[in-house]
């Protein structure tokens, strides 16, 4: 099938990238020349992992350009997955989703196409594109006849750092319209993943257990809904898991142990159950807050998701609060950070737990030593005022620190060779941010281990 994606963020050029790898013939917008000059020459403007090999076993079916008149035209299946970043209210800024659907009415020309809303838009969104679609379409001089077009909504859920694993090995996949058009379209699209018969990836071997995909057709509102209710369960069950913590430090409780008895209930599960600094990164803020916000105009009150977000975020002071335990001054005290990203595999600094951590322990006086594997080069860029606090090797964090902090878990810092840094600390604190470390062999090593529950 032809399709164009507008967009090549984390979600528009995975689409694509997967989409052309499938088969279909694919072509890329976005307004950024640099960016598509990047992918134009095979190289991924964002760090995820097996993107570029990707990008390469799917370049003959794959086009990149700034220009929505050479993708648009002829396309069955147009994806918008531009940014919709939070405005002041918590509410998402639909900005870039309007100049977007202005632009694509402008260039419809095929019997058929259905725009599918691919970025988290908020519930309501299909409805609104729908509408801009058709105004600016109508008061097209050069209107072809002929043209028939639909919206349709299809929420994404890949994480990043396994964008690709999530997009052609999904748990589901979900389609909302109210045109039964467009579900058939979208249907055949997806076919193959949902069937599971393509070649994979030389990279990404099919899982064992990977069988036929589940697909949720359904309206739009709830095709909407589906996705803002998935990530905040997500959200929720992370802040459950660190609520707990916080109990179980309290009465002398194993957090770790007591997740792993909680999870291996089938009904509870036991994937988003890590105890730590809590959640980060571009969606679970954003999208709890806009579920408020919908939830706001309908004067609906939302406490679940409410304090999903307020234990979140007192996970962050409870790290810093618990440095101040173990030292008692933060003052002049010297703290490193293992861990920028909001999670390992991605260099992606968005509501990154580390920021907030380091802003706090510069505020009480401390002076802090930053380290990432992947993310620096990002973090230099977008937070120029903290540049200044990074450190080039791991030698140089814990060198006359006073305590450490793994705030995100790379798979670099599991597998260091604990034992040569404890003696180049002032005071051997460790403090585990994710709880991923074995508390008895750093205690053994010599290390004062605290986790942020217990
Ligand atoms: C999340 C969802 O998992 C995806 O399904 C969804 O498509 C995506 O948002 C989106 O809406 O675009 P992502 O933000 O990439 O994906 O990252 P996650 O792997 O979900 O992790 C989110 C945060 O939760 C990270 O900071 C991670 O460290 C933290 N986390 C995760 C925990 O603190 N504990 C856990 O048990 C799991």
């Amino acid at each position: 099938m032809k399709v164009c994606v507008i967009g090549t963020g984390y979600v528009g050029l995975t689409t694509g990238v997967s989409l052309a790898f499938l088969g279909h013939e694919v072509t890329c917008v976005d307004l950024d020349q640099a960016k598509v000059d990047m992918l134009r020459g095979g190289k991924c403007p964002i760090y995820e992992p097996g993107m570029e090999d990707l990008l390469a076993e799917a370049a003959q079916n794959l086009t990149f350009t700034t220009s929505y008149a050479e993708a648009v035209p002829g396309a069955d299946v147009v994806f918008v997955a531009v940014q919709t970043p939070s405005a002041e209210d918590g509410s998402p800024d639909l900005r870039y989703l309007r100049r977007a659907a202005e632009s694509v009415a402008q260039s419809l020309n095929h019997d058929f196409t259905v725009v599918v809303n691919k970025s988290t838009v908020p519930i309501g969104s299909g409805n609104w594109v729908d509408a801009i679609l058709r105004d600016s379409f109508v008061q097209r001089e050069d209107r072809p006849e002929g043209v028939e077009f639909a919206v349709a909504s299809n929420p994404e859920f890949l994480r990043e750092g396994n964008a690709i694993a999530d997009t052609l090995y999904p748990d589901r996949i979900v389609i909302g319209s109210d045109n039964p058009r467009s579900l058939e379209v979208l249907n055949r699209l997806y076919r193959p993943i949902i069937n599971q018969t393509f070649t994979p990836p030389s990279f990404l071997p099919r899982p064992e257990d990977a069988n036929a995909v589940p697909l949720v057709s359904t309206d739009l509102a709830s095709a909407e809904l589906i996705k803002y209710a998935a990530n905040a369960f997500l959200a929720l069950k992370i802040s459950y898991a660190n609520e707990i913590g916080q109990l179980a430090a309290k009465v002398g409780a194993d957090i770790t142990e007591v997740a792993r008895g909680m999870g291996l209930d089938q009904r509870i599960g036991s994937r988003f159950l890590q105890p730590g600094v809590g959640w980060g990164g571009s969606c679970f803020g954003k999208d709890t807050k806009a579920l408020i916000a919908t939830a706001s105009e309908y004067n609906l009150d939302m406490p679940i998701v409410k304090a999903a977000r307020e234990v979140n975020s007192r996970q962050r002071a409870i790290a810093v609060e618990r440095l101040q335990d173990e030292l008692r001054i933060l003052k002049g005290r010297k703290i490193g950070l293992l861990g920028l990203a909001f999670k390992p595999n991605t260099d992606d600094l968005r509501d990154a737990p580390a920021l907030d951590i380091a802003n706090s322990l510069i505020a009480r006086g401390a002076r802090v030593k930053l380290h990432d594997p992947v993310a620096t080069g990002r973090f230099r860029i977008e937070q120029p005022e903290l540049a200044a606090y990074l450190s080039e090797t791991i030698d140089d964090v814990f060198a006359d620190c006073d305590a450490v902090v793994l705030v995100t878990e790379w798979a670099q810092y599991l597998e260091l060779d604990w034992s040569k840094f404890v003696g180049l600390m002032r005071t051997p604190i460790l403090l585990d941010g994710r709880h991923v470390l074995d508390a008895d062999r750093m205690r053994r090593l010599g290390y004062r281990y605290v986790a942020v529950s217990g």
